[in-house]
Formats: C-alpha cells, structure tokens, sequence
C-alpha cells in the first residue's frame, strides 16, 4: 500500500514465513492463589496475506489473545512474535475521535505514521475511497450512520499500513443488511491490499464467510479446539449453500465445546 509514501517504521521490520507468531500462549488473571487460567498453550501461526478468523463462545478469551497479539498485554507463558511492525487495530466500538471530521481522524493515523504533511490529505481521500467513502472527507462521526462509521474505522486502521490488520468482532453491532455489505467490502480490501488478517468473532458464519481458515476456541481455559481450512471461493454469500453446510458443522462443534464447559 501506498510505497510512494515516505514511512518511519515503528518497531524494525523482518521478512518471515509468518505474518504473526502465538508460540504456546497462555494467560491467566488474578493475583496469585486466585487466579483465573483464561488461555491455556495457544499456538497458531498466521502466514502473511493469510485471513484467519477465532471463533469461540463470548468469554472464552477471543479479546485477550487478541490483545496479546496487539502487545497491549504479555502472557503468562509462550510469546508472541509480529515480525512486520506494530498490528493495525479494530474493534466493534469505532473509537473514532467526534471532533474530528471522518479525514481528519485518517489524516492523524497518517501523522503517526510519519506520512509528511504535503501527502496526507491525498492519501486519506484514497482510503476513503478504498472504504468507499468518497465524498465523505468533511462529515463528522455523527454524521455517520454505523456502517459509515465502522467504513472510516478501517480506512484508518488501513492508514497504519500495517502488514497484519487485527479485528475483534467489528461488525457485531450492525444491522445484518450492513454487515453483509461489509463483509463484501472487507473481502475486497484484503484482496486488494495483501493484509494478513486475525479476525475475532462469536458469529459461526460470519468466520464462514470471510476466512481462509476458520480457528475454534474451547472455553474456561481457551484452547484451540479444532481448525477448518475453508476452500470456497471467495467472493462468498452468507447464504451460499456451501456457507450453510460448513456453519453447521462447525455450530455442532461450538455446542459441544459449550456443553463440556459450562454455559455463559
Ligand atoms: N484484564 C482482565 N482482568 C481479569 N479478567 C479478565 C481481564 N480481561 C479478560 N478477563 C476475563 O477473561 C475471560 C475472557 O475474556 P475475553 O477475552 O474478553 O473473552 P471474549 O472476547 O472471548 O468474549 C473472561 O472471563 C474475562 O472476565
Ligand atoms: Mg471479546
């Protein structure tokens, strides 16, 4: 993306077989004596340009792991290596900043980025373009509908220029009309730009419809349950067929994950 652009690096970049590195992770919380194992001996590899969706039920540690990727938070034992540079974020919520028109949150990403001055303006109203936002450079956030919002929060993960794009269910409060629409765009985008992306979500066929593989956590500790290669090819509808069949297999799994661990 955007190799015109001069760019400070934030951490030193290595070229590597994988895009991130969770080398038998675990986490738990609490002091010691009354402490809660969330994960237990993750491992996964992200290769680069790989789009790998974390499914699991709601409190089974799909947001911890994903900030120990991020490097918000250590684990307990194994690491974590992210070979490109610091991950671009994005969560449900858009955190964008509401005094700041949609191009002048992008532009600020830019900022950090080191994209001088000159170029910033340009480059934002290409990103909103990539979102298809065209037009939208002078809106502010409560001039957004949802959708809108959640479009301008990619643009500015993607002004990060990261090699691995993290997502930690950004879609789970739109409306299913929306989020479709979304999942179509942000098929697109990674097509586009080569991004690796983790993907976090509870819904079986929203991991269905994006990824290239589909990773199972059990829960209470979160452990890799089991992992599904999908091979339809993309561009996929949620309602195709072969979506259907795959969800339901993997629902059955979920159950069965849910059944042996208590319920939430
Ligand atoms: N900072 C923290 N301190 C203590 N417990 C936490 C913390 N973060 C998460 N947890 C606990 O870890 C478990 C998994 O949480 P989370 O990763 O948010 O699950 P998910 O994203 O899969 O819904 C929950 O039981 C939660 O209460
Ligand atoms: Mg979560």
């Amino acid at each position: 993306m955007s190799a015109t652009l001069t760019k400070q690096p934030l951490t030193t970049e290595r070229s590597s077989s994988y895009a991130a590195r969770i080398d038998h992770v675990s986490k738990s919380f609490g002091r010691p004596g009354a402490q809660q194992q969330v994960l237990d001996d993750i491992a996964l590899d992200v290769a680069p340009g790989e789009f790998v969706c974390l499914l699991g039920a709601s409190g089974c540690g799909k947001s911890t792991l994903l900030n120990l990727v991020a490097g918000l938070d250590k684990p307990t034992a194994g690491s974590i290596d992210v070979p490109g540079g610091r991950p671009a974020l994005m969560f449900q919520e858009h955190a964008l900043f509401p005094w700041l028109t949609a191009g002048k949150n992008i532009e600020l990403a830019l900022r950090m980025r080191g994209v001088p001055r000159g170029s910033r303006r340009t480059e934002a109203e290409r990103l909103l373009g990539l979102v298809r936002l065209n037009g939208s450079y002078g809106k502010r956030v409560h001039e957004l509908s949802g959708g809108m919002r959640q479009r301008v929060a990619l643009a500015r993960a993607l002004a990060q220029d990261s090699k691995l794009l993290l997502m930690d269910e950004p879609f789970a409060a739109l409306d299913a009309i929306t989020r479709d629409v979304l999942h179509d765009e942000l098929t697109r985008i990674w097509a586009e730009t080569h991004v690796s992306v983790l993907f976090v979500t509870h819904n079986v066929r929203e991991a269905v419809r994006l990824a290239q593989r589909v990773v199972l956590l059990s829960s209470r500790p979160g452990r890799i349950a089991r992992e599904w290669d999908v091979e339809i090819p993309q561009p996929r509808r949620i309602e195709d067929a072969a979506v259907a069949d795959l969800s339901v297999e993997i629902t059955e799994q979920l159950r069965g994950e849910i059944r042996r661990h208590g319920q939430h």
